[in-house]
């Protein structure tokens, strides 16, 4: 049965030209390793070539005799593979060229072979003629990275896919072979890290018991290029070393993470580092002594020294704080810039308040040039409808990392010397992600820290063909149908600049009436700021002055709210019902306009894949559709029951034309 199971990593059997031109390939010539890795990038080209020939039997493996024989001129119709050519590149590059007959794999190191392994397969999956491929790639920025919000109980914070994927429980006696599974589908995509606990993390996760189980998943991922990460606890010697406390300047704190870092490099030579939430909800940091966050990041760097590296995330409010939520990670983070070791990342969100459906990126892209800064996303839809609804995030991802900061250079320049981190979406489900359609975030993901100048449009179309169909008729459906999925989302939920209105604690359904939590930064109704006179967040000069924290030609663009880009509108400003919008409505008109757009896009997405059902497994087909049936029915609940609150607010009747709300 089709369960998704297998992800983009089909290979479903050629046909027509594309299977004939496969047909003249008979052979993978490598030279004989014993590099894992290596290996690997040889059983991949062997499995996916028969398997995209439809014929398990017909392809030979032929061991060039020396390692660096002079290549494939004269073995004709062949797959070749030469991993050590340091005229390819750094980390992970690849050469895919076809000489004569041969098509040839080059890379500087056995990892570069194995996602040029990749990289060709994916080629000729998507029905490309072997004898036109020609494919020079490298890696945009060196970490690419997964975080997993996975606990050691089994529960997934923020997870839609049902329970963690690590079995700690069984660990390290038994490694289940989704661990493999899972290493391989990063792999595929480029994907070359991964952080396997929670960011809200148990300090005992650090104890030996949880180390050796680590090493387990660190040895099993080495081949694949996986480095290992692991969440700290910042309280962690309080917490289980027998110290008073965890403050960073301590001789004996210092001693104790030393101590810590010594003790997992022993087990895992090539561990990454740490990953910390540190004064951030609750958490424990530096600050509880006084200390910065650099007085706590850099002692982490001290520990693991020029072995890792210490990931420290810049998503810090705070409940004493009354600062506008969405100024207070620049404030507290850009006058420590410069004072980083030179092995702290700071991993920053994409925008400044918390992964909604639509933000501004954030102000500390291109304001701290002297700090390595990381993109944070979020590949698990916790803002957006869960698994539940369909929206494709390549296109959300894209437009924040194509702003240009005005520091110099757009988001993606200022980190792609770094990486990105996004916070995963894989849970035990059968199809790994809990929707079809949700694998392609995981996907996109990876395709854009690879190369962010990837247009969304072309990774819809690469997955779609790969996990569906490469039917043109379908391709054709299906790409437009997610290219405009988060933006159905985006109007449905939060039109015009509209954030954080999801109902409290799960953030599933609308609550913008919910005004009554403790922390104020909490409620729907801090970031809505609707009356009868208005609504938005005025965070210009007359308001929290959020703006200023962004370059003047930045800022100057959304300054006005007669100029301004409408989907930005009420992050940054409040206005009158009655506000005049560039399409000649009235704001109120304008709100209603978008909530029924996004309600009608739904509805044709669904229509879409309605006449899909020829080119999809009864078992997916269906999946899908349930899912768009219940996303039908929330993307009405989400206007019915914003517009109606919104009415009970302005009393102002609905323009005529829109649906009646019920
Ligand atoms: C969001 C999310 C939390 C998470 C936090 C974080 O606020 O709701 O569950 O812990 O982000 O990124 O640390």
């Amino acid at each position: 049965a089709e369960d998704g199971y297998d992800l983009w990593l089909r290979y479903a059997p050629l046909e027509g030209e594309a299977l004939e031109r496969l047909e003249t390939l008979s052979a993978i010539v490598a030279a004989p390793s014993d590099d894992p890795t290596e290996r690997l990038a040889v059983s991949e080209l062997m499995n996916g070539f028969q398997a995209l020939r439809g014929r398990p039997d017909e392809i030979w493996l032929g061991l060039l005799s020396r390692p660096r024989d002079p290549g494939p001129d004269s073995i004709t119709n062949s797959f070749g593979l030469g991993c050590s050519d340091q005229s390819v590149g750094g980390e992970g590059a690849f050469l895919v060229r076809t000489q004569g007959d041969a098509i040839w794999i080059a890379a500087s190191s056995p990892i570069g072979c194995l996602y040029g392994a990749y990289a060709l397969l994916r080629e000729l999956s998507l029905g490309a003629d072997p004898a036109t491929i020609d494919i020079a790639s490298a890696p945009a920025m060196p970490l690419r990275m997964l975080n997993h919000w996975d606990n050691p109980d089994g529960h997934v914070e923020r997870g839609y896919a049902g329970r963690s994927i690590f079995d700690w429980w069984h660990l390290p006696e038994r490694l289940d072979q989704r661990m493999i599974d899972y290493a391989r589908a990063n792999a595929s995509i480029g994907i070359n890290a991964v952080a396997v606990n929670n960011v809200n993390a148990r300090a005992y996760m650090l104890e030996p018991r949880y180390i050796e189980k680590v090493k387990r998943l660190a040895d099993a991922w080495r081949p694949y290029g996986i480095r290992v990460f692991l969440s700290a606890r910042f309280s962690a010697p309080r917490d289980i070393g027998g110290l008073e406390t965890a403050d960073p300047l301590d001789p004996d704190v210092r001693r104790w993470w030393q101590d810590k870092a010594d003790e997992i490099y022993a087990a895992i030579p090539d561990f990454g580092g740490f990953l910390v939430k540190a004064n951030s909800e609750g958490q424990p940091g530096p600050q509880d002594y006084g200390r910065t966050h650099a007085d706590g990041a850099n002692m982490l760097a001290e520990a693991v020294g020029d072995r890792g590296t210490v990931i420290w995330r810049a998503f810090v409010y705070s409940a004493e704080d009354d600062t506008d939520r969405a100024m207070q990670a620049y404030n507290e983070f850009v006058p420590l810039d410069g004072q980083f070791a030179d092995n702290v990342i700071v991993q920053v969100k994409n925008g400044p308040i918390d992964f909604q459906p639509r933000e501004p990126f954030h102000p500390m892209f291109g304001a701290m040039p002297n700090t390595n800064l990381m993109f944070e996303a979020q590949i698990t839809k916790e803002y957006l409808g869960f698994a539940s609804h369909l929206a494709f995030l390549a296109p959300m991802w894209e437009e924040a990392l194509d702003a240009d900061t005005g520091h110099g250079g757009t988001v993606a320049d200022v980190i792609a010397p770094v990486g990105m981190a996004g916070v995963a979406n894989t849970g035990s489900d059968r199809n790994w992600t809990g929707s079809d359609f949700d694998q392609a975030n995981w996907y996109a993901f990876g395709r854009l820290a690879w190369d962010p100048t990837l247009p969304s449009e072309q990774i819809a179309r690469e997955w779609a063909a790969q996990t569906f169909s490469r039917d043109e008729d379908f391709i054709e459906a299906t790409v437009p149908m997610m290219m405009e999925s988060r933006e159905a989302v985006v109007d449905y939920m939060t039109p015009l600049g509209l954030a954080h209105l999801m109902d409290t604690g799960h953030h599933y359904g609308p609550g913008p009436w919910v005004c009554d939590l403790a922390r104020p930064e909490w409620n729907p109704c801090y970031y809505h700021r609707a009356d009868a006179d208005g609504i938005g967040f005025d965070r210009t000069e007359s308001g929290s002055n959020a703006l200023s924290q962004y370059a003047p030609e930045v800022a100057a663009q959304w300054s006005d709210p007669e100029t301004i880009d409408p989907a930005f509108l009420l992050w940054f400003h409040r206005v009158g019902w009655d506000h005049r919008m560039p399409s000649g409505r009235t704001l109120w008109e304008e709100l209603v306009h978008r909530y029924d757009t996004g309600v009608a896009q739904v509805d044709g997405i669904a229509a879409t894949w309605a006449e899909l059902g020829e080119y999809v497994d009864a078992e997916r087909f269906r999946a899908v559709s349930e899912n768009l049936a219940i996303q039908q029915r929330e993307a009405r609940w989400w206007r019915d029951a914003s517009l109606a609150y919104w009415q009970s607010l302005n009393g102002l009747a609905l323009p005529a034309g829109a649906d009646p709300v019920p």
